[in-house]
């Protein structure tokens, strides 16, 4: 495996392979959520190219970039023993200079949900993931439907700003208790770890409404939030897949959105259904 830092060196390498590539950004202390995007991208992919970058500008000033949870070490080694071909891996500088041109998250579906509480979040996902896809070049690129407000944000700007890049959706992995793997989780004390698991257990509660034809959004969500107090909850939304507001449950067209806050910790999950 290749360790590339400097955006026109990788650039210049990818350039000069006549492959189909894989890409999976990330932003590091990877887990199996991450290594399965990977492996997915090694299955279709004649080469597979991962990045690890903290992006500073998806985080606000009174958010988590210096705590953010950094494994330099162990992450080259799963990307080693994962088969990825080139580990990009560049600092801010590499990336960022002075006076910057970036990208704005559209005005509604970029400012509800996690654009809500943090609406400067996805203008950063957004500038960092075009300026990603312009250096690795890549046929697919590799996102989790964890974050599924980011996945349609992307696949957004994909089409509108006619970047020729398949964007592929990765189903959540979540650990044998039913949470969401994701780098965050090791904030969470033994205590708040078995709160948090109200998180699944309410995705479960609406899985099992609707299975016994309970599709009115309203009680689904009433039902929901009752299930989730005390904690504190950002928002229990249940959106179509271009992320509408519904009346009813339509079966093939509908995600069900949770974020909560557990201690510091902001957790976000959520069911395709
Ligand atoms: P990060 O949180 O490191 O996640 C990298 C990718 O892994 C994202 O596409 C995310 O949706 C996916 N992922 C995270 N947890 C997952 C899980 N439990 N199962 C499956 N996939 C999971 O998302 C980011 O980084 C950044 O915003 C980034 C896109 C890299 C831009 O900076």
């Amino acid at each position: 495996m290749k360790i590339i830092s400097n955006p026109h060196e990788l650039n210049n390498y990818v350039k000069t392979l006549d492959k189909t590539i894989g890409f999976v950004p990330t932003m590091g202390a990877l887990h199996e959520g991450h290594i399965s995007l990977i492996k997915e991208a090694r299955k279709n992919n004649e080469f597979v190219v991962v990045s690890i970058f903290v992006n500073p500008t998806q985080f606000s000033k009174d958010e988590d970039l210096d705590k953010y949870p950094r494994k330099d070490e162990a992450d080259k080694k799963i990307c080693e023993l994962s088969g990825v071909d080139v580990l990009f891996f560049p600092n801010a500088e590499d990336i960022y200079g002075d006076d910057e041109v970036s990208l704005l998250a559209p005005n509604v579906r970029g400012y509800v949900l996690e654009g809500h509480t943090r609406p400067t979040h996805f203008n950063g996902v957004l500038t960092v993931v075009n300026k990603l896809l312009n250096i690795v070049k890549p046929t697919r690129a590799y996102f989790g439907k964890k974050d599924a407000q980011q996945l349609n944000l992307i696949t957004l700007m994909v089409k509108q700003l006619f970047m020729n890049v398949e964007i592929v959706p990765i189903d959540t992995k979540r650990d044998s208790d039913g949470l969401a793997l994701s780098s965050r989780n090791v904030y969470l004390s033994k205590e708040q770890r078995k709160e948090a698991l109200k998180i699944p257990g309410s995705l479960n509660l609406a899985s099992n409404l609707i299975a016994k034809k309970v599709l009115d959004t309203k009680e689904i969500q009433e039902k929901m939030l009752d299930y989730l107090s005390p904690l504190e909850v950002f928002y229990v939304e249940i959106l179509d897949r271009e992320f509408n507001k519904v009346e009813n449950v339509e079966i093939g067209n509908t995600i069900i959105l949770v974020e909560v806050k557990v201690g510091e910790t902001r957790l976000l999950d959520n069911i395709w259904l």
